[in-house]
């Protein structure tokens, strides 16, 4: 089994996913029912099987009965603690029968849980996304389930070289896998920082067609990945020899957020919660909708190329050896911060809040 950092916290789910109809997600191997309170609209986190015979408690016919959930195979009724309230048949209700709540936080429009020792849970430590809630950009979003070891979306996510192949034509052009990177870790915070400013480089569609740019640009990407579950892209877009203003203002280039939620699921399934967050055209449902068709078809890329290379791992029978190059260098930082969390060797200090990034059109 996978060795997952256990004491942190997780993107379970968008905050609009969850309400009065049961959401059943597996959390680093633990199976949670989520679901809203009708009184003040609080999201309840709890164990997704029930007591007496295991009935996954997210599964019909499991209702909520006002704020409390009610088994759907013998009626076993729950309270929003996991205290159980309601037995059938007996009035004495065993002293066991409770199921775990887990510590929940909404922010930044994520629903974020935590699986750990719920004494350890600490709210100031959950790293910000303020763009995802700020009506100054304009996000589009999804999620999608990859059959794949979580750690193998953190190596994709961290090395975009991968753009100039996979996904060529969308938003791969050859300057980003030609253009060398720059990393800086922050092991004690487990930040991994890559950094890959391209100063004369082809538009690619999905920008070109987003901003109307023509022409060659200028185009930065800043990573800023958050062990375990936060990683953060901003991308900045502006025609060739556009630059930031000397007091730092930046009214001449387009700004996207890239906000990817990294979340292991099961050892070999995980959830890639994907957001695109721009401030310009926000007001213009074509550029919403071609930057949540795009984005979409160039996850399933990595959905597809990440299916595919797990079934391929899977394979090797006899073990494997790889070699890395320069542009893993976040990668195998994001490894080695992963894997001391997981070893319980301290979690990351609570980040600084993270300004909103001023939109600047
Ligand atoms: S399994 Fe839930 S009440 Fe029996
Ligand atoms: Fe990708």
């Amino acid at each position: 089994m996978t060795e997952f950092a256990r004491n942190q916290w997780y993107v379970a789910a968008y905050g609009h996913e969850v309400g009065r109809e049961l959401l059943g997600r597996t959390i680093l191997n633990e199976p949670v029912v989520f679901y809203r309170t009708e009184e003040t609209g609080e999201v309840v986190a709890l164990a997704d099987r029930c007591v007496h015979r295991r009935y996954p408690l997210s599964a019909a016919p499991s209702r909520l009965d006002g704020d409390n959930l009610v088994c759907g195979y013998h009626g076993f009724t729950y309270g929003t603690s996991g205290t159980c309230v309601y037995v059938p048949g007996q009035k004495r209700i065993p002293r066991t029968a409770r199921i775990s709540s887990y510590p929940v936080v909404e922010q930044d429009s994520f629903v974020w849980v935590w699986i750990g020792a719920p004494d350890l849970a600490d709210a100031a430590a959950i790293p910000r996304a303020p763009h995802m809630a700020d009506p100054r950009w304009k996000t589009v979003s999804g999620m999608e389930p990859i059959d794949c070891d979580y750690g193998l979306l953190v190596d994709n996510l961290l090395d975009l070289s991968h753009e100039t192949y996979l996904h060529g034509g969308y938003i791969g052009t050859p300057e980003v896998a030609e253009t060398p990177i720059s990393t800086e870790v922050d092991e004690g915070a487990g930040i991994v920082r890559v950094s890959r400013h391209m100063d004369d480089a082809a538009c690619p569609p999905f920008y070109s067609r987003s901003t109307g740019i023509e022409g060659r640009i200028t185009r930065w990407q800043d990573i800023e990945y958050h062990a375990p579950c936060l990683y953060l892209l901003h991308s900045r877009i502006a025609p060739v020899g556009v630059l930031p203003h000397a007091d730092g203002t930046d009214p001449d280039a387009f700004h996207v957020e890239v906000t990817y939620a990294i979340t292991p699921s099961t050892d070999k399934h995980v959830y890639d919660f994907w957001a695109v967050s721009r401030d310009f055209a926000q007001d213009d449902d074509e550029v919403t909708a071609f930057l949540h068709d795009n984005n979409h078809t160039v996850v399933m890329q990595d959905v597809t190329a990440l299916n595919l290379l797990q079934q391929a791992l899977d394979q090797e029978s006899a073990g494997y050896q790889e070699l890395s190059i320069n542009i893993d260098t976040g990668g195998l930082a994001a490894r080695r911060i992963l894997a001391r969390l997981a070893a319980g060797g301290g979690r990351p200090a609570p980040a600084a809040p993270a300004a909103t990034p001023a939109a600047t059109r």
